[in-house]
């Protein structure tokens, strides 16, 4: 495996592989701080980004390597210097690419034209690398046997819906992704491939419409904003008021198992997608997800430049 484009590129061998590395780099950050010696690694996003930039540029100095961040506007791309061009040059001078923008397919002929390892930091599609750190998170709250146990998303059938049902069905899990029907549900073909992943994983995948039916028993709430960056200010007010009833409230939460958590991605919007007093509460695991984002994408480096993953053809 040379690149990780989409969630469904790893397969459970590669994904348990990654987060035990990454629990590793947890306690010990500096174990493998030559891996990137005299390496660069370039990091091109077109969109803002806290979290992902700061933990991967972060990661790579940790691994003795030297991120190179670009911003979307400063690469002759912008200018109509073909993705194919971009890639062979890039390939040139840095070991790897981590790239955040809109287009999946950009990201694909990113990697199809990279000789070095391309990274999805984030498309419109997919977002592969914040689905390491919430399943490390889970894990180390969970441990590895998730029988009986159901992992449940709320909100926007978007980016982050479609990576949770794919990651949960490749790791064998009971996934659900509670969403307003029609525009905002998840892509059906993202949820044809996760059902296809479970069947062969154990897991099962289901798309629900009642946020109480999905919350009911579940051992994780977890939810994302409800504007995407990219997403059109025009259509603000229907999607707020689609996904209303979907927001993460106590009384969600009261339906959920004892031991349940509460988790989202990051950024967040307090009294929109999750009420202050479940994300600020003591079921929330935010704060550790978030760190995790640097452990796994520290993982995930180490590895891909070591060519240890094996990818699946899911
Ligand atoms: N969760 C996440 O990707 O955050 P950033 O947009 O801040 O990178
Ligand atoms: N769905 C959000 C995720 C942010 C990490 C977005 O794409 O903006």
């Amino acid at each position: 495996m040379k690149d990780l484009l989409r969630t469904q590129d790893l397969c459970r061998a590669d994904v348990e592989l990654l987060l035990d590395t990454a629990a590793d780099f947890a306690t010990n950050p500096l174990r493998s701080n030559a891996a990137l010696a005299n390496k660069s690694v370039a990091i091109y996003m077109t969109k803002p980004s806290t979290r992902t930039r700061l933990s991967s540029e972060t990661a790579i100095a940790h691994l003795g390597g030297t991120p190179i961040f670009i911003r979307g506007d400063e690469l002759q791309l912008g200018r109509g210097e073909t993705i194919a061009d971009t890639a062979r040059i890039i390939s040139g001078y840095c070991s790897a690419l981590i790239i955040r923008t809109f287009a999946q397919s950009d990201v694909n002929e990113l990697g199809a034209n990279a000789s070095i390892p391309v990274i999805n930091a984030l498309t419109d599609d997919d977002h592969p690398t914040q689905l390491l750190a919430d399943w490390l998170t889970i894990r180390e709250r969970f441990g590895k046997d998730i029988t009986g146990r159901k992992f449940v998303y709320l909100g926007d059938g978007n980016n982050i819906s479609h990576a949770w049902l794919i990651m949960g069905a490749i790791m064998g899990a009971h996934v659900v992704a509670a969403t307003p029907t029609g525009a905002w549900a998840p892509d059906p073909r993202v949820v044809e491939s996760a059902k296809r992943i479970a069947a062969a994983s154990g897991g099962k995948v289901e798309v629900l419409h009642d946020p109480e039916a999905a919350a009911k028993d579940a051992s994780v709430l977890y939810t994302d904003v409800w504007m995407s960056m990219g997403d059109s200010q025009d259509q603000r007010d229907e999607k707020v008021l689609a996904l209303s009833p979907f927001s993460v409230t106590e009384n969600l939460i009261s339906l959920t198992q004892k031991d349940s958590v509460f988790m989202h991605c990051l950024p967040a919007h307090r009294g929109e997608e999750v009420e202050a007093s479940v994300i600020d509460g003591t079921k929330s695991l935010i704060w550790r997800e978030a760190y995790h984002r640097r452990t796994t994408i520290q993982s995930l480096l180490y590895h891909l430049l070591r060519g240890d993953l094996k990818g699946s053809s899911h």
